[in-house]
């Protein structure tokens, strides 16, 4: 191999290291969490509601409790929650370093956030009306809904999403649940893993704006 050859190597060997360790500085459990799970749980006023709110789990369940729950999630139930909703195949999803990472980042969390003490906050849409979310929902929407329920959200085979009847209730709550979660024995599937808790959202302000229904009938 001529020098000039090995030095290159030497240097694309060094500079994918620095990237590596530049990567490990933050928390490669929070990083897991963020993609996979904060579509259903908050932490820190951040994420979904589908899940309890996870912002000081450390200080409820310890580590081998939280390690059950991501790996049989009926097991326990939480209280006020149904089983069944969060995803079982995360024993198949995670290496057991990704889930030790997963779960010691989770057992230090024992700071109550005071942003999440509002009840109300979560279920409302922060998107509604926002030109720039909508159009950001609208190319989820384009790629990943509208085959089934129509460009224009019109429907089609499935249910118009732009009219006032909803099958269980049009509120922010209970459509970002059917979108997150799915309808069980029906072709609409859970979009938890596809999709971030903001994206949600971002498809909801685009479903908003495109409604035709009354407006003595926005329950949102
Ligand atoms: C599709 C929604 C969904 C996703 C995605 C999800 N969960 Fe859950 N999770 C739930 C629900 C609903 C519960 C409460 C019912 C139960 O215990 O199964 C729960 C319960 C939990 C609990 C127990 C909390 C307590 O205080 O009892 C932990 C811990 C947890 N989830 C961690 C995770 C982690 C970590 C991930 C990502 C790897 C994750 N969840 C992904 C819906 C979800
Ligand atoms: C494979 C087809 C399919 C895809 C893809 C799909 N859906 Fe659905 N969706 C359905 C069906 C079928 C129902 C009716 C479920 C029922 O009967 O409870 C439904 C129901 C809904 C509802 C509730 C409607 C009501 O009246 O209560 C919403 C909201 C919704 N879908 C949004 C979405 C969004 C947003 C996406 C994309 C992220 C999406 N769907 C992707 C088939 C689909």
């Amino acid at each position: 191999m001529g020098k000039k050859l090995l030095y290159a190597g030497l240097l694309m060997v060094l500079i994918l290291a620095a990237e590596r360790s530049q990567a490990a500085d933050e928390d490669p459990g929070k990083q897991l969490f963020l993609d996979t799970c904060q579509t259903c749980h908050r932490i820190n006023g951040t994420g979904g509601d589908v899940g309890p709110d996870l912002s000081s789990v450390g200080a409820r369940r310890d580590a081998e409790f939280i390690r059950q729950s991501i790996l049989d999630p009926n097991a326990v139930v939480t209280e006020g929650y149904k089983p069944d909703i969060m995803p079982k195949n995360f024993k198949e999803l995670f290496t057991e370093d990704q889930l030790n990472q997963l779960v010691t980042f989770l057992s230090h969390l024992k700071e109550p956030s005071k942003e999440t003490t509002g009840a109300s906050q979560d279920t409302k849409n922060p998107y509604t009306g926002n030109p720039q979310a909508i159009a950001e929902g609208q190319e989820i929407f384009l790629r990943l809904c509208a085959h089934c329920h129509g460009g224009n959200a019109e429907g089609g085979t499935c249910p118009d999403l732009t009219d006032d009847y909803w099958i269980f209730g049009g509120t922010d709550k209970v459509v970002y649940r059917t979108i997150v979660v799915g309808r069980k024995g029906t072709k609409m599937s859970g979009f938890w893993d596809s999709l971030k808790s903001d994206e949600v959202w971002k498809v909801i302000a685009y479903i908003r704006s495109k409604y035709k229904g009354g407006p003595e009938k926005i329950v949102w």
